[in-house]
Formats: C-alpha cells, sequence, structure tokens
C-alpha cells in the first residue's frame, strides 16, 4: 500500500472512494461538506442504515448524488471528546478492513479529525500505521492464499501544500514503524520447526546485508557461549537438536561515541518447559515464546528503514526449551557468566535463565540504559490481563519514560513493584539464587527480581510482554507488541 498526501475537495474530487468518520452523531468536516452537496441525502442515508457511528462500525454508501465519489465509506469513531491515539487507530483500521475487495485506490479524510495531544503530523503516522497493520496477512503455509488486500493507494488529504510537504516524513515514520511490527508478527507467527534460533540468527544476518551502512550483526554459538561461561543460558539450549544462538544486532544511527540503548529479547522458539513439562493443552501457543526477540528484531529493522540518530544494540536470547537426556534437571546448579551461581527447581522459569547471562555479556557495551523484553511469566497475565504489559524497574526516570512512550503510541504498559523485600523469594539453600520464588505468589514480580540482580551496573527495564505479544483462539497471532512503545521511547529520545 501507498500514501500519497494531497489537498482534497471531498465533494468534487474524482475518485472512486471517499472515506470520512463520523464521531456518535457527529459527522466530520469533511463528511459534512459531502451531506451538504448531496443535499442531506447521505445524512439520511446513514440514519435509515442505523449507523452510530461507534468505534469498529463501518457503512459504504453508494451512488449518493451532487459528489464526485463513488461510494462513501464512513467510519465511526465514537465520541469525539473521547478521540485518542489508539481511536484514531482504530478507525483507520476499520476503514482499511471494510475495503480489502476493492477498491485499488481511496481518498481518506480521517487525518483533520480533532484528536486528544495529537497534531496533524502524529495523526498521519498513526493513519499510514494502523492501515498498514490492518492490511497485514500472514498465510505463506496456506496453499490457497487468500487475495492479497485490494487497496493500493491511499491518499490521506491534508489541509494545505505545507502540511503535504511536511507531512513525508510522518508517512515514512508510520511505514517504518507499522514494517518493524509486522515484521515482529511474522516472525512470532512462523511455525516453531521453522523459526529456531539459527533461523533468527539468519535473518538477522539478512537485515543487515540489506542495511549494510547502519547495521552489524554478531552471532555468538554455544562454544562461544562456554568459553563466557554462560552457564545459565546453556542450561536451557542444551537439552535441544537446536543450537542456541545469542543474536546482536547493532545499529549506529548516532554519534559515534554515544552510549547506546541495549534492548534485550527472549527468544525461546519453543517453550516445552523442559523436564518440568507443560501441560499438553494450548502448548503449540509457546511457539510465540520468542516475541521478545521478534520485538527487538522488529525495532531494529525499523530503526534501519528509519535513519532515526540514535545507538541501539538489540540482543536477541534465542534457544529452545526441550526435554531430551541431555536436558536440565529440576536441583541442578549452575554458574551463571555474573559468577552467581543458580539452583534449577523449575526448568520451565528458562526465559530468566537465557535472559540474565545475557543481560551480564551486553555490560560490555555501556550501555545508557538496558530494556529488555520478555513473555517471562503466565503470573503476569494473571495479574494484567491482556491489556497492558508489566513494567518492572528500580528506575522512576526510565519508568516514566516508558509508560509515558507506552500512551502515545497506544502500546501501554503498567508499573509493578521491583522491591527487595521480594527477594527473599528467591534464596535457595544451596545456590546464590534460585530460578523460581513462591510460585505463584507475585510471579511476575519474582521473575523481574530475579532479573534485576544481574542488572545492577546500568539503568535498566524490564517488559513483561506474555499477556500482550499475541492474540489466542479466532484471531490467534502475533501483535507486534511492544514495538509500538519501544519505538516511540527511542523517538522521543532521540530528539525526533
Ligand atoms: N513462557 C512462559 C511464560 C508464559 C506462560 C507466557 C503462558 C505466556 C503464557 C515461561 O517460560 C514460563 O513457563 N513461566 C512459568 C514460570 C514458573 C515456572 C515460575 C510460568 O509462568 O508458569
Ligand atoms: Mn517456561
Ligand atoms: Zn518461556
Amino acid at each position: 500500500m501507498e500514501f500519497t498526501l494531497k489537498l482534497s475537495a471531498p465533494a468534487t474530487d474524482k475518485t472512486s472512494t471517499v472515506i470520512v468518520a463520523q464521531s456518535g452523531s457527529e459527522l466530520s468536516p469533511a463528511g459534512l461538506a459531502l451531506d451538504a452537496a448531496t443535499g442531506g441525502q447521505l445524512a439520511k442515508a446513514l440514519k435509515s442504515a442505523g449507523f452510530e457511528g461507534k468505534p469498529g462500525q463501518s457503512q459504504a454508501l453508494y451512488g449518493l448524488p451532487g459528489i464526485a465519489a463513488d461510494v462513501v465509506l464512513v467510519v465511526g469513531t465514537g465520541a469525539l471528546a473521547e478521540l485518542d491515539t489508539r481511536g484514531l487507530q482504530r478507525a483507520a483500521a476499520t476503514a482499511v478492513k471494510a475495503l480489502a475487495n476493492g477498491p485499488k485506490k481511496a481518498v481518506s479524510h480521517l487525518a483533520e479529525l480533532d484528536v486528544k495531544g495529537l497534531d496533524l503530523n502524529a495523526r498521519l503516522s498513526d493513519i499510514v500505521r494502523a492501515s498498514l497493520e490492518a492490511a497485514y496477512r500472514f498465510d505463506s503455509y496456506k496453499s490457497k492464499k487468500a487475495p492479497a488486500h485490494a487497496l493500493q493507494q491511499l491518499t490521506l488529504a491534508v489541509p494545505d501544500k505545507a502540511a503535504a510537504s511536511a507531512g513525508k516524513k510522518a508517512v515514512a515514520w508510520g511505514e517504518a514503524l507499522a514494517a518493524g511490527i509486522n515484521r515482529a508478527r511474522t516472525l512470532g507467527n512462523l511455525p516453531p520447526n521453522v523459526c529456531h534460533p539459527s533461523h533468527i540468527a539468519d535473518e538477522a544476518r539478512a537485515l543487515a546485508k540489506q542495511h549494510e551502512k547502519v547495521l552489524e550483526v554478531k552471532v555468538l554459538g554455544e562454544a562461544e557461549m562456554k568459553k563466557l561461561g554462560m552457564g545459565a543460558f546453556l542450561a536451557v539450549s542444551h537439552g535441544s537438536e537446536q543450537e542456541g544462538k545469542l543474536v546482536l544486532i547493532e545499529y549506529k544511527g548516532g554519534k559515534k561515541n554515544d552510549a547506546p540503548v541495549v534492548l534485550v529479547g527472549k527468544g525461546v522458539t519453543f517453550d516445552t518447559g523442559g523436564i518440568s513439562l507443560k501441560p499438553g493443552a494450548g502448548m503449540d501457543e509457546m511457539k510465540f515464546d520468542m516475541c521478545g526477540a521478534a520485538a527487538v528484531f522488529g525495532v531494529m529493522q525499523a530503526l534501519a528503514e528509519s535513519g532515526l540518530p540514535i545507538n541501539v544494540v538489540g540482543a536477541l536470547a534465542c534457544a529452545e526449551n526441550m526435554p531430551s537426556g541431555r536436558a536440565t534437571r529440576p536441583g541442578d546448579i549452575v554458574t551463571t557468566m555474573s559468577g552467581q551461581t543458580v539452583e534449577i527447581l523449575n526448568t520451565d522459569a528458562e526465559g530468566r535463565l537465557v535472559l540474565c547471562d545475557t543481560l551480564t555479556y551486553i555490560g560490555r557495551y555501556k550501555p545508557a540504559v538496558v530494556i529488555d523484553v520478555a513473555t517471562l511469566t503466565g503470573a503476569c497475565v494473571v495479574a494484567l490481563g491482556k491489556v497492558v504489559s508489566g513494567l518492572f524497574s528500580p528506575s522512576d526516570e526510565l519508568s516514566d519514560a516508558l509508560l509515558k512512550a507506552g500512551q502515545q503510541s497506544g502500546d501501554r504498559a503498567w508499573r509493578m513493584p521491583v522491591w527487595n523485600d521480594y527477594q527473599e523469594m528467591l534464596d535457595s539453600p544451596f545456590a546464590d539464587i534460585a530460578n523460581i520464588g513462591n510460585a505463584p505468589n507475585g510471579g511476575a514480580i519474582t521473575a523481574a527480581c530475579f532479573l534485576a540482580r544481574f542488572t545492577k551496573d546500568y539503568t535498566w527495564a524490564h517488559l513483561d510482554i506474555a499477556g500482550t505479544a499475541w492474540h489466542s483462539g479466532a484471531q490467534k497471532g502475533g501483535t507486534g507488541r511492544p514495538v509500538p512503545l519501544l519505538l516511540q521511547y527511542l523517538k522521543s529520545r532521540s530528539g525526533q
């Protein structure tokens, strides 16, 4: 789908389809202009169709008199006073979904909507992003593919020429953002027999090849990890036939000596639980246990495509958690790269094991900030549901910045404690630390507290995305979260 920006008169524009909004009972300005040109026929048709202007609703109207367009597509937004970034994204997505089977071109007047806290450029980015997310398909494994989304060109109406030229950057940002989100979704959706650690490593190398000037990739295999003393990471990857990989993607968009932001992603390409085997029902969804790594991958791609002036390192901790004769046993004690010993009481608490050694390893980048992203605990889903990601950080400043980025991008998080009061739940009689607390009590918090023991040398935050990284049920599939939150944070940080 391509986007163009144009001045546009809704009633006289020669286009097959024009998109306008209705907020509750209130037509948008372009909607009112069309209604006037039709002599009130538009409002009348909406009324007889029982259209209420609610979020997620759309109504196509054909053959209205007095206007040049063949079709008017009206999308609901709900009350205008309450319209926020998520509401605008939803309206844009609703419009694009309604046009899945045609036409090829349309003109959208959604950018004129008055949205709380969003200027025109922010609205343009939102519409572009949401349109591309809505047109996303994942059918590479179907022999009979559904036809591709019909819409090839979406013209976004803007008030004047200056806005059209200033808006180009906003469109490009929306495109990069959507590319990152959709890439994360695809990596998540790929079956676990395809998307194993080596596959992610290969994809990272291919990405770097496309963006040679700004990206560099290094991959550590198990032999290198052994030399580095990453006993916790290897305790997870060793039970699998698939070799564990630590994939490092360096993006150099900032000044040479600027300390980077390091993003660490949990990349467990399939989580059986290991010897602490998970129950069978719904286990297929554990292919999504690499969605943290997928999100970091998506962010790195978006950075390269947008050229944001900042240095960022993505570290993808990729391993498969399998039961086998070589798998870790409950009770095994391993030594981490940090020197701390861990008693592995439950092999299903594997995310923190691959993460802790990765968090130690990335200390060598002297990071300005470290953010890890992980589908870490079922307990986080119990605590927060599937609406927001869990945010854990000892830093108020970093927490506030990430919460704000979540609000701004419509990809929200909610802060949870990582207080020392919880640390004693991780005491082990035999090692420095146990890998589980007093499950299920405070399970998301004790997991974060485990990671906190490995992140003392820098400013750190942890996002538990177990509830937000994918949809279950009929809509099963990766969401691409928290790519929007992370990119918004990086964009603000880079001063853009
Ligand atoms: N990948 C899971 C967490 C998870 C479970 C995410 C369900 C999304 C949905 C993680 O590796 C895990 O198994 N965690 C255990 C920890 C427990 C053993 C302390 C859990 O949440 O049950
Ligand atoms: Mn697990
Ligand atoms: Zn897991």
